[in-house]
């Protein structure tokens, strides 16, 4: 059942001409923001060629990067397979379909689809040594590897998934290579082809049907996760009008932290303890950017600051968020119906469920729609910390956003928020930055930024451009710290995070421990960072 509360009615918006003006402002900066990313040339894509391997199900990979007429591409070097192989491969397979059953339990249970494929390795083995006895280790293994892809997985996309330095996997059609994006490279063609238009409906379903979905001619749309946790959406033909087509975003293994975000220049250091602050003194944050621009990483990274006793509860459309060990969190996902239309929890659904869990802190994934932001910002009113992304290219598009369908949030509540975070992606280059960090200055009839910090491309720094009007003294009032004090304390997590710099410990649950000794004991943290202690602070 679907809640159907009422928590805030919207008032219809008068002075209208007011608002258009608002927006034209805001149009204006943005403007004045692409006009500035268009000036940064200066770094660029890797440009070398390049080999490494990768390892999956024991079958061992090179891939090469090169630079081909047609631009550089990714070359997944697959050892050639005889056509005697492929016989037995054929009889192994056909062989291990009648020894075992597969339930639909196996299939949907993340730790029986684990045994079951234990189960069927240890069964190929047998058979693969029945028929050749004098088969090598390595071959039989790269056999048995094969098999598992084929009959269990994604065939030779599972080299793919499990290269950790591709972000995203594009299938188009049958009738183009499959594209990936790579961390360093950006976007590559790849080598590999899908042989037939049923393979990639044959896929499509595999990946539904571990999720309990369907993917068919009535229902061609699918938005899924792989056991492996990344997340699937596939299309069928021919609503996908060139073929059908699967995109997989990769889900981060290991994830950045704000040590990874600090050394790769996504965050300034003063922007980082200034987040780390507002969070610790439960400050609500919104974190802004344009598709794949980092907006979930960047709020990732910020979780580990909550302090440990707090109650988090997080609501997503997939699982994304990853956070440390010691924290107080409860994982909320939403469900899409079934095909005959029931079964189905929303956004709204959780949110609303959340705010009855006695929650300290709420992670909403993406803020879509009016009633989620109309329970989120209810939520902030009614003194619980929020946190969400919202797709956004500047703070002034984040406000004229908020404030207009489909999310019309009342202007006078924009105030709540207390900083939003812009994250920029540069494609040419490759980057992502915090663009800007601003609080909202709100009335009754329109909302204004002010931007406390913003990123320059000359030189790629973040700047301090205006003073706080309001971060820093709401920080006081909850807390009754000085601005002395205050700065004390930047100071103090300044010199916590570059120790973690300096000695490289950036692993979520590494950097977790370390916020939870900050927490429970944060003069025992700063006698043991003295002292260079890495053991005390990590070992305890
Ligand atoms: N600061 C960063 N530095 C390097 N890589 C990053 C950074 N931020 C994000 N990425 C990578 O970019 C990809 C997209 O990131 P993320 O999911 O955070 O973006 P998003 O804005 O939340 O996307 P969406 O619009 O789909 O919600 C991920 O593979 C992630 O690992
Ligand atoms: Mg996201």
């Amino acid at each position: 059942m679907k809640q159907k509360k009422k928590i805030h009615k919207p008032k219809k918006r008068k002075h209208f001409n007011k608002k258009k003006l608002e927006i034209k402002k805001h149009i204006k900066s943005k403007k004045e923001t692409s006009e500035e990313s268009n000036k940064i040339k200066t770094e660029s894509f890797n440009k070398e060629e390049e080999t490494y391997e990768i390892e999956v199900d024991k079958v061992k990979i090179k891939i090469e990067i090169k630079s081909l007429t047609s631009g550089y591409t990714y070359l997944l070097k697959l050892p050639e397979i005889s056509i005697a192989t492929t016989t037995l491969l054929n009889e192994v397979r056909n062989n291990l379909i009648t020894a075992t059953t597969i339930g639909m339990k196996e299939i949907i249970n993340p730790t029986a689809f684990k045994k079951i494929k234990l189960t069927f390795m240890k069964e190929a083995e047998t058979i693969i040594k029945e028929k050749i006895p004098t088969i090598e280790q390595h071959m039989m293994e790269f056999l048995v590897g094969k098999l598992m892809q084929d009959m269990l997985g994604l065939g030779e996309i599972e080299f793919l998934i499990n290269d950790p330095n591709l972000e995203e996997i594009v299938i188009t059609s049958s009738k183009e290579p499959i594209k990936v994006y790579h961390k360093k490279y950006g976007w590559l063609s790849t080598n590999l082809k899908i042989k037939k238009e049923e393979d990639i409906i044959n896929y499509s379903n595999i990946i539904a049907r571990r999720v309990g979905r369907q993917i068919n001619v009535l229902t061609p749309l699918l938005d899924a996760h792989l056991i492996s946790g990344d997340r699937v959406n596939s299309i069928l033909y021919p609503i996908s009008t060139k073929g059908n087509t699967i995109t997989i975003r990769k889900f981060a293994r290991d994830p950045y932290t704000i040590i990874d975000l600090i050394n790769n220049n996504t965050i300034s250091l003063e922007v980082a303890v200034l987040l780390w602050l507002g969070i610790e003194y439960e400050m609500n944050i919104l974190i802004s950017g344009g598709t794949a621009s980092g907006k979930t990483t960047i709020l990732n990274a910020c979780m580990p600051f909550i302090p440990p006793n707090h109650r988090i509860i997080s609501v997503e459309d997939t699982r994304e968020l990853m956070l440390p060990e010691f924290l107080y969190w409860c994982p909320l996902v939403t469900r899409s119906p079934n095909p005959e239309g029931k079964g189905e929890v929303s956004m709204l659904d959780l949110l609303v469920n959340s705010l009855r869990m006695r929650p300290d802190r709420i992670i909403l994934g993406e803020m879509r729609r009016e009633e989620e932001a109309r329970v989120l910002f209810e939520a902030m009113h009614t003194g619980h910390s929020v946190y969400a992304t919202l797709h956004a290219n500047s703070t002034a598009e984040t406000i004229s956003r908020l404030t207009n369908p489909p999310l019309n949030v009342p202007p006078n509540l924009l105030n709540t928020v207390n900083l939003n975070v812009v994250v920029f992606r540069d494609r040419k280059k490759g980057i992502r930055r915090i663009l800007q960090v601003s609080e909202f200055e709100s009335n009754k009839e329109d909302a204004t930024a002010n931007i406390l910090y913003r990123w320059i491309p000359e030189g790629d720094k973040i700047i301090k451009h205006s003073e706080s009007s309001r971060f820093f003294e709401d920080i006081t009032r909850n807390t009754g710290m000085s601005q002395r004090e205050i700065d004390q304390n930047l100071e103090e997590k300044k010199r916590i995070i570059l120790w973690l710099i300096k000695n490289k410990i950036r692993d979520l649950n590494d950097f977790g421990k370390v916020m939870n000794h900050y927490y429970h004991n944060k003069e025992e943290l700063i006698k043991s960072i003295s002292k260079n202690d890495i053991k005390n602070i990590l070992e305890k």
